[in-house]
This record gives C-alpha cells, structure tokens and sequence, in this order.
C-alpha cells in the first residue's frame, strides 16, 4: 500500500487499484483528500498494470461533501472540479464503492467515476441546499442526468436523501453489494474489464431530461411555503431547468456562477454558521465525553395535557415505553385520545402506517397513580405551571422513583431549583424544556440547576438525540434563554401597537424578516387568558379587554385578530377601534410607524437580552442562543439566529441604534449590555466567544 496523502493511500491488487480515503469522521473533500484522489489516479493511469480503479472510503461513511471549514478560506489546490474532470475523461473504468452517506460533494465525485457500487444501507443526497448553496460541483447537471429532473428537484430542495434500493431502481447505483463492500467493488471491476464495458459518462445521458415544461412552475408553487425568503432552493431549481434545456457545458457554467452567487451571499454565511452552531451546542464544556450516563428505557411523563401528550409521543416514536399520569379519569382519556387521532392523521398523510398506529399507542401506558412510575428511569412532570403545585409533585416524586432516576420538570420559566429543593436528591433534578407542540419542534432546552448532576446533563443531552431533539444547555433565569429573549420583544410590540402600527403591521414585518408568525398571531395562538382570569381583570391592557369581551385567541375564533373557521387570521375593525379608545385614555397619540422602527424594536431588544443572557453564564455560547431561536421559534436561519444576525449588522450599529430608542422612550431597558459595548470597543463580535 502507498501513502499518496495523509488523508489517502493506494493499493494494486491483481490489476486493480484501490484508492482509499482516510479523512475522519465524515471523509469530507478536504485539500489532502483532493489531492489523494488526482495522484491516485494519475498513477493509476500511468501504471500499465493497472485495469480499473476503485474509490472507496475507510471509517463510517463514504464521502459526505466539500469540507466546509475550508470554505471561509482561499481555495487550495487542487480544486474539486479538475479532480473530477481528471476522474470522469479516465480512459480506464472508475468504480466507487458506496456506505455510510454519500452526500453533497461526495455524491458529485461517485457521479464522475463511471460506475457506482453500494452496500445496503447506503444513503445518496445533494443536501447544500441546507447550507444555503447548490451542489457546485456539476451534481446539479449530473444528478437530473440520472434519476431525473424530478426527483432531483425534490432532493436537492430539501436535501432529502434516497437510500440504496432506490438509488439502484433509479440507476444512481449499479450494484447493491450483499457481503464485503471492497470485495464486491473489487468483483465488480474484475467484471467491467473482463467483459470490456464501455465507459459509460453520465455527462452524454439525455434519456432521462424531456419533462413537460410546465414541471418547474408547478414543482416552484408547490414549496412556495416552506421556502419563502430562502434563495438557495431557487437557484437549485434554477439549475436544474438548465440541465434540462442547455447543453452540459453550458449547464456547468449556470452553476457556476449561481454557486458563487450563493456563496458571497449572507444567506449562505448565516446557514454555514448554523451547520456548526449546531453541532456545537452538544458540546458541553465542563461534562466530559466519557461522562457515564444513566440507562433510559422507560419514561413517566406527569399531566396529558397540551405538552404531556406531545413529549410521550417523542418516546413512543423511538420505542420507548411511557407512563402518562393524570389526576382523573377523564383528562386521561381526552390526553390519550388526542394522542391517537395525532397518529391517525399522521398515517392519513401516509407519513406512518396503521401499525405504527398501533404500535406506538401501544407503548403508551395511561395512570391516575404517581407510584406507576415507581420503575421509570426519566420523569417529566408537565402539569400547570405553578410552583406549589410542582414542588408537591416533586416531593411526591422523592418518594416513589427509584435511586438515580432523572426527575424532570417542562416548566416554561420557573426555578429549577426551587423545584429541586422539594426533593432530597438536587442532583437528580433538571428542566428538560420541550416546545409546543412537543412532538414536532426540535429544539429542547435542558435547564441545568445549581445541583445537577454531570451524569444527569449527559443522559439528558444524549437522550435529546434519541428523541430526535436538538439539545441545548442553559442555566436558570426567568424563561431561560429562548422565553426570556421573547419577552422583551412581546414588551414592545405591545407598546408599538399603543403608538399607532396596528397588530397586524407588526407581524407584517416580523413575518417579511423571516419568521413563521408575528408576536400577535403568537399571542392569539398561544391563548389571551392564561395567567388572567375574570375575577380579577382590571381591564389594564389591551390584553386584559379583549379577554373581557372573550376574544381569548384563536381558541374563540377571536383575539387580537378574526378568524375564520380555516383559522385565517384577518385584521379586526373591532380590535382598531379598541386599541385607539385605549391609546386616547392614556392620552397617548397616535403616528405612524415605519417599518424599520417596528423590526428594530423589535428586533433589538431580544439582541440585547440575549447578550445579557451571555454576560451572566446562562448561554454557554452565543450560537446556542441562535440554535434556541431558530429551532425554538422558527428564527430564519438564512439569518443565523438573532446574535448571528447582530453580529451581520455590526455591533457599534446596534448599540446605536438601541441608544437612539433609549434615548426617544426615556426607557432605560434599552441601555445596551455591558458585554455588548465592551464586545463593540475591542472590535469583536459575538461569534469570537463562541
Ligand atoms: N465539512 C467539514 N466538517 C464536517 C462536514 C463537512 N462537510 N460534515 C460533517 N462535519 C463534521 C461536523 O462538524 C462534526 O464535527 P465535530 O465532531 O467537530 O462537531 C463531525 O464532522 C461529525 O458530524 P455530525 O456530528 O454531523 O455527524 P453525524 O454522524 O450526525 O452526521 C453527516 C454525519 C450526515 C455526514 C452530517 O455531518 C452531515 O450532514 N454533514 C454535512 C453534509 C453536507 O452538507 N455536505 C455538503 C457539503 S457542501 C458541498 O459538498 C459543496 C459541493 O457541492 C461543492
Ligand atoms: P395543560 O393545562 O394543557 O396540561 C396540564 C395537565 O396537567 C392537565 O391535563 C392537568 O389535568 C394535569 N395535571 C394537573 N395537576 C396534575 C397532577 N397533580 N398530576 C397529574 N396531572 C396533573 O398545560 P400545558 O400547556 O401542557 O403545560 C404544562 C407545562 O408545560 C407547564 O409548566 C407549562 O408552562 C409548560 N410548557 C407549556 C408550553 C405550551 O406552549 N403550552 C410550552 C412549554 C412548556
């Protein structure tokens, strides 16, 4: 075996050469691996002995894409794409021999070699789009070329991936590889040569390219929603119609230049930023990797109502049987009813079948007794949010569960651990912060007590995985990280509507900036009325009237806005009406807003929040605050999240910006965080603590 690179060797076996690439984890397209490629098969070419030739990859997977790291640097040599021009002209065949995921860059380079051979659980995908890019290396020509335009259109989109047996109906894969994947490809290459295969390009297939004109506009409507304010998805369609209706040349250049486009673009910063952000908020510094975690295999969840239901379904999903508990018989039946239909309508969808169906409500145990979860390794308590009544259950708690069981609370803002004082064993005891609903946001927040043990953070941020969460670490506060970041901003839209810009105005422009529902559509959805009740209301805001006339939310068809019964919010004459009446009492006048001022008040005071959040230790980084915002609240990640997005204006900018309004409010929450100024004079950002 010869070393070609430190990321790659080369051996000949019998006329055939095997060129293995080393690059863990991932055997992403890094510089040593690029040139281990072209040297493998330069010598390979230049070798008499030599047959054919084998790509294949040690470690977990084949190659999972360009090497991101490298992007935020000058291009080193050799590039991605005279490596690949080098693999596919090889006047002798190229096989490359597939496990793990062959994604982005690492599924162009198999689409260059001229056959493809898998092991069974193989996965292929072009997932740039992800990132904010399209494939840049000719997979948007060469991809359509082979399974379509179609499909193409669908995976590159979304970055879905296709597993073996689809690849191989759809000619992606030549041979799925039952046994040992480097024999088998060895096998098969053995057989190319003897039976003189003609080198087949997928650059000269055209067979697959005639699609009615009319597949992309239909294909652009029908993820207009789940799009909207995303270029990459765009520009990967736009790719695509170039493959289909230029010559493959032609095609490349199109993609040539939209790639560049996308990549100097902010989007793509802001989506590369948050590929790491993510995989950074797992990591946690003072809990050591081989920190021994406590077993889960069973779950007691305490309350069925909104948030119980939701989190037992993350069990079930996985296989994990769950106890629910209720206080009565018939909050009982309405959580595990709700369960159900949940499932059915999933499989109505054709998203899971009928035995799933059954399958996972099977899994699901209901109880009227705290002493069912007497064997349970993790309890979540989710019952209403109110401190004697949580402290009783975890006293309670202290009692019944088995030594070393995790003792968990949903709670939105209380203290954890006022809740762990109720207990003998603090250390047991930690938030564990799901977001509604439960069962399809990703995002949990695990609140660390004073107490908590390293083996209970560990469980709980492996656990997260399983559940199919994304698990970031925060300390206690008042609404931890993401609720405390969303006060400040419910605070001023509040105010704005008492200076002039309607509700719906201003979730007009929350909405525009990229997120999924302005601070009024989430006030109505969430419910007007909770923590207000009609013995009480003194009719001090505008919240507490509508309450009083019943416009509750979305719940009574009426709130902030109407609704009709498709639950269409629409703008209310009667809600205009009120809020001027109430704006007058308070001798307030009315002007008009302009847009800039409604984002920025917005906007900025939840930047602010956040770098207060930094400042006292609550946040371990400044991307976990991002990665809470766009998983917990839908932020858009086009905009990384919003101390990314501070970070995207410039720090001397926002806290001019928050000095103009202190300045125009006479409120001193605008003040801006000590961190945040000491942050602007040395002229760092926040992304330098991270
Ligand atoms: N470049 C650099 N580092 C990468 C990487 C890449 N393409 N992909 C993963 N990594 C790193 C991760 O940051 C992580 O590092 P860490 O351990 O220091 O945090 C490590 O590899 C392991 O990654 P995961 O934690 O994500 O491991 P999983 O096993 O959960 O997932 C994976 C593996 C499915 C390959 C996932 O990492 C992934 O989806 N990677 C990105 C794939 C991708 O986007 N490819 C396209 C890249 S762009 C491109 O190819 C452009 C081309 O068209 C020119
Ligand atoms: P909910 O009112 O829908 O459900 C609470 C359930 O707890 C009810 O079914 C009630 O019967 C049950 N319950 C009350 N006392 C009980 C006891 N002693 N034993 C067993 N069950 C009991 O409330 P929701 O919305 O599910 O909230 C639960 C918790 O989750 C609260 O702490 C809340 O702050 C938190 N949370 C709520 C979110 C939301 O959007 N609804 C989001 C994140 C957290």
């Amino acid at each position: 075996m010869t070393a070609l690179t430190d990321m790659a060797d080369l051996s000949i076996e019998d006329g055939i050469a095997v060129l293995t690439i080393n690059n863990p984890p991932v055997n992403a397209l890094s510089q040593g691996v690029r040139q281990g490629i072209k040297d493998g098969v330069e010598q390979s070419l230049a070798n008499d002995d030599v047959k054919a030739m084998v790509l294949i990859c040690a470690g977990r997977t084949f190659i999972a894409g360009a090497d991101i790291t490298e992007f935020a640097s000058a291009p080193k040599e050799p590039g991605l794409h005279p490596v690949l021009e080098l693999m596919e002209n090889a006047s002798k065949p190229i096989i490359a021999a597939i496990h793990g995921t062959a994604l982005g860059g690492g599924l162009e380079t198999a689409l260059v070699c001229h056959f493809r051979v898998s092991d069974t659980g193989a996965r292929f995908g072009l997932p740039e789009v992800n990132l904010g890019l399209l494939p840049g290396a000719g997979g948007t020509q060469r991809l359509p070329r082979v399974v379509g335009p179609a499909k193409a259109l669908a995976m590159m989109t979304s970055g879905a991936q296709i597993g073996a047996a689809e690849a191989h109906a759809d000619g992606l894969v030549d041979e799925i590889v039952e046994g040992d994947l480097r024999e088998g490809a060895i096998s098969f290459a053995r057989r190319v040569v003897a039976d003189n295969v003609p080198l087949s390009r997928v650059r000269d297939r055209d067979a697959k390219l005639a699609v009615d004109a009319s597949l992309f506009d239909d294909f652009r409507k029908s993820i207009a929603r789940k799009t909207r304010g995303f270029l990459a998805p765009e520009y990967n369609i736009r790719c695509i119609e170039a493959a289909v209706n230029l010559p493959f040349d032609e095609g490349m250049a199109v993609e040539a230049e939209l790639f560049r486009e996308l990549m100097s673009g902010p989007q793509s910063r802001a989506q590369q930023y948050f590929f790491f952000a993510e995989r950074q908020a797992g990591k946690v510094p003072d809990v050591p990797r081989d920190t021994p975690e406590i077993p889960i295999k069973k779950v007691g969840v305490i309350g069925a109502g909104t948030m119980g239901g939701g989190i037992s379904m993350n069990m079930a999903n996985v296989g994990i049987p769950v106890t629910i508990v209720e206080t009565k018989q018939d909050a009982l039946d309405r959580g595990l009813g709700i369960i159900r239909k949940n499932y059915e309508n999933t499989a109505a969808k054709g998203r899971i079948s009928q035995d799933d169906v059954e399958t996972r409500c099977g899994l699901i145990t209901g109880s009227l007794s705290v002493d069912d979860l007497a064997d349970c390794d993790l309890i979540i308590e989710a019952v209403f949010e109110n401190m004697d009544l949580k402290k009783d259950i975890f006293s309670r708690l202290d009692k019944i569960a088995k030594p070393g069981a995790i003792l968990a609370s949903n709670t939105s803002a209380l203290d954890v651990n006022e809740i762990a004082s109720a207990t003998s064993r603090p250390e047991s005891v930690i938030g564990l912060h799901f977001f509604s609903p439960a069962n399809v946001m990703k995002l949990l927040e695990i609140v660390r007590g004073d107490a908590t043990g390293k083996d209970v953070i560990k469980t709980c941020m492996s656990f997260a995985k399983r559940i199919k969460k994304v698990a970031v670490l925060v300390g206690v506060c008042p609404g931890f990280v993401g609720n405390r970041i969303l006060f400040p901003r419910q605070t001023q839209a509040n105010q704005l509507i008492l200076e002039g810009a309607m509700p719906h105005e201003v979730d007009k422009v929350l909405v525009e900036f990229g997120m999924p529902m302005g601070a009024f559509q989430m006030s109505d959805l969430a419910g007007l009325d909770i923590g207000w009740s009609a013995e009480t209301s003194k009719g001090e805001t505008i919240r507490d009237r509508l309450c009083e006339m019943d416009r509750r939310g979305q719940k009574t068809g009426a709130g902030f806005y109407d609704y009709d019964e498709k639950r269409n919010p629409n703008p209310s004459p009667v809600v205009e009406k009120l809020i001027r009446e109430f704006a007058a009492e308070q001798g307030k006048t009315l002007r008009d807003i302009s847009e800039e001022e409604i984002l920025q008040r917005c906007i900025y005071p939840m930047i602010n929040e956040g770098a207060k959040i930094l400042e006292e230790g609550i946040a371990i980084r400044a991307s976990d605050i991002d990665v809470t915002w766009v998983y917990g609240y839908g932020w858009p990640v086009y905009r990384g999240g919003p101390m990314h997005y501070a970070d995207s204006i410039g720090l001397d900018e926002v806290i001019t910006t928050l000095r103009k309004y202190q300045e125009m409010t006479g409120d001193a929450s605008w003040e801006p965080s000590p961190l945040m100024v000491r942050l602007a004079q040395e002229g760092k950002n926040f992304s330098s603590l991270n």
